[in-house]
């Protein structure tokens, strides 16, 4: 099937099987490896990116379901401003040890920073719910989302 939507912001082309997991079109077609494969069933979080800028799990997406829309992956983040500002407070709190579950996390809070600025530790921790980390003890990542959340109230790009 043709597919013809926006990748990070660039008009993009593919034939590829209508019924081929997002995920897959991602990492195997597409050579976009950011996007990491962890549980494969919806429960992990790692393979989420943005449609529509809405958060999804990747691995239960088919392609068929991307024509005609927008798509953001971890490697289009520096052009969403919430992205970029939680890339930078996930490096600067320490919020990134093994770093498999991080373009997940990034791009979930993304999708809540763009439309909430000021936000709790325990709204973040509701929103956060389906995105799972191994590594962290979550706090780090809960205090990442907030600075990023008041550098964008802020109006810092930093
Ligand atoms: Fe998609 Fe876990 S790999 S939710
Ligand atoms: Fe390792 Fe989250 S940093 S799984």
């Amino acid at each position: 099937m043709k597919l013809t939507f926006k990748l990070n912001g660039k008009k993009t082309l593919i034939d590829a099987p209508g019924n081929m997991r997002l995920i897959d079109l991602l990492r195997e077609r597409l050579e976009l490896t950011g996007t990491k494969e962890g549980c494969g069933k919806g429960e992990c979080g790692a393979c989420t990116v943005l449609l529509d800028n809405q958060a999804v799990c990747s691995c239960l997406v088919l392609s068929a379901q991307i024509d005609g829309r927008s798509l953001i992956t971890i490697e289009g983040a520096e052009k969403m401003k919430e992205a970029e500002a939680l890339r930078t407070a996930f490096a600067e709190t320490g919020a990134i040890q093994c770093g498999f579950c991080t373009p997940g996390m990034i791009l979930s809070a993304a999708a809540l920073l763009r439309t909430h600025r000021k936000l709790s530790a325990a709204q973040i921790k509701r929103h956060l719910a389906g995105n799972l980390c191994r590594c962290t003890g979550y706090s780090k990542i809960i205090e990442a989302v907030e600075a990023a959340a008041i550098k964008l109230k802020n109006g810092k790009r930093k």
